[in-house]
């Protein structure tokens, strides 16, 4: 029986939230703004369920958008927190689990040296002023639809030439902060090319996630993130691979791991499941130009709470727990759903591309009369999309006892507890969801 569309302890909680929070939530895509009806309030969860204060129970495909790679409250990363709050939550001090997990991502990535901050936006904030305060120079690239964080130069949109200077993606953010930021398409060489020949020796550094999972996945087309790192270093730009989202979870080291076959970033941010559910995130690089940071260089960048000790131990424990096991079961799981969900579209006859870099992966419900479109592989693609066929097809799996991401820009999460039961789940909610894709209509705003 699918549980009921309303769900009336989530709305309590809903309209307590909105009356003291804006929009009733803490980061905007938990609001469900772009499918419509209330979003659930979590009152727990385990392995790979999360459930709600209505006391419904849903198979999680979105892992706390990336951190949860073991499952939810895996029991090994509970203990070894409980024993860390023990020893005191917080010294502002340096502690022996800072340098281990340091150790542990210079183990896994190509970066020699990194400094530990408490969000990706901090990461990548401060991965730019480092390659500002190394370069000398003020311009950054970056491309359309990769998000890096709320960083005010990152929020930029794209204006209506190829290559343009960004626009402030929102209020609030002064034209000044955008006007040094060069927004590009992504996969577009020639683009690339071109910004670097006009503009080269003005450009800091390009930031680019590892494979963007904010527009949906797109995947770098093959040789595209080489190209990237031989078009900076040939113009003294440092390249800034983000993954945020992909660091440790799409292959042990990353996805540099599935993709970094002879050339290296200078430098990475990193965030999400090393900090195993905790406010844990990092950028590094190559040693000397680490060193240009504060202590022992003069670009600033600081944090009370950086390397906090609980959210250190949780992110070191994680880490530890990813062995080449975690990854063959997260990548089998992650095969597995794409599978269901493509054969029901296909069944169903709905236009969708299913995209996957490495286990992460979405659906693009493809517009009626885009058929033929076999991949998407920028924002403008991404942004051709049926979104009333993903709202029905989000509200049917809900009911289903399904969670997916509440928008049809976001990556799909698995992780290695997704056993056969919450396959199962999935297995027998996607029939419905897809005839609800199927059947629905332009002008369905989803539930109001
Ligand atoms: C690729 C990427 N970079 C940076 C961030 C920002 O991280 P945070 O939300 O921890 O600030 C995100 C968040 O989703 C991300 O996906």
């Amino acid at each position: 029986m699918p549980y009921p569309a309303d769900a009336p302890h989530s709305q309590q909680l809903f309209d307590r939230a909105r009356a003291v929070t804006p929009g009733g939530v803490n980061s905007p895509v938990r609001a469900f703004g772009a499918v419509g009806g209330t979003p659930r309030f979590i009152a727990s969860a385990r392995g790979p369920f999360l459930v709600d204060a209505d006391g419904r129970e849903y198979v999680d495909l979105v892992c706390s958008w990336g951190p949860m790679l073991l499952g939810h409250a895996h029991p090994d990363v509970v203990a070894a927190v409980r024993s860390a709050v023990g020893a005191g939550t917080s010294y502002g001090a340096p502690t022996r689990p800072e340098v281990e997990l340091a150790e542990e991502i210079v183990d896994r990535t190509p970066v020699d040296s990194v400094r530990l901050v408490s969000s990706g936006t901090e990461a990548t904030m401060s991965a730019i002023r480092l390659a500002r305060g190394v370069t000398g120079r003020d311009l950054v690239v970056k491309f359309a639809g990769c998000y890096h964080g709320h960083v005010d130069s990152l929020l930029a949109a794209a204006g209506s030439g190829v290559v343009t200077f960004g626009l402030p993606g929102t209020p609030g953010v002064p034209a000044a902060a955008t006007a040094a930021t060069l927004v590009l398409p992504y996969n577009d060489r020639a683009a690339v090319s071109a910004a670097f020949a006009e503009h080269g020796d003005r450009i800091a550094c390009l930031i680019t996630e590892a494979a963007p999972g904010n527009m949906g996945v797109v995947t770098p087309e093959a040789g595209f993130n080489r190209f990237l790192a031989e078009t900076c270093a040939a113009h003294g730009v440092l390249m800034v691979s983000d993954e945020v989202m992909t660091g440790f979870r799409v292959s042990r080291s990353g996805y540099h791991g599935l993709d970094g076959d002879g050339w290296r970033p200078d430098l990475m941010t990193f965030g999400k499941v090393m900090g195993g559910g905790f406010p844990a995130a990092a950028f590094g690089g190559r040693t000397e130009l680490m060193a240009q940071l504060a202590p022992d260089g003069p670009v600033y960048q600081a944090g009370t709470l950086s390397g906090n000790p609980v959210a250190v131990t949780a992110g070191l424990t994680t880490l530890r727990l990813a062995t080449a096991d975690v990854y063959r079961r997260v990548d089998s799981a992650a095969a597995q759903v794409q599978q269901l969900v493509g054969k029901a579209l296909t069944e169903a006859a709905v236009p969708h591309v299913v995209q996957a870099a490495g286990n992460l992966f979405s659906v693009f419900f493809v517009k009626d009369g885009d058929e033929a479109a076999t991949s998407v592989r920028d924002f403008d693609g991404a942004q051709r999309q049926a979104q009333h066929r993903f709202r029905a097809f989000f509200h049917a799996m809900l009911a289903h006892g399904v969670y997916l991401p509440p928008s049809a820009f976001e990556a799909w999460f698995v992780s290695a507890a997704h056993d056969d039961a919450a396959l199962d789940r999935i297995a027998e909610a996607v029939p419905h969801a897809a005839a609800a894709a199927a059947a629905a209509r332009p002008d369905d705003e989803g539930p109001g």
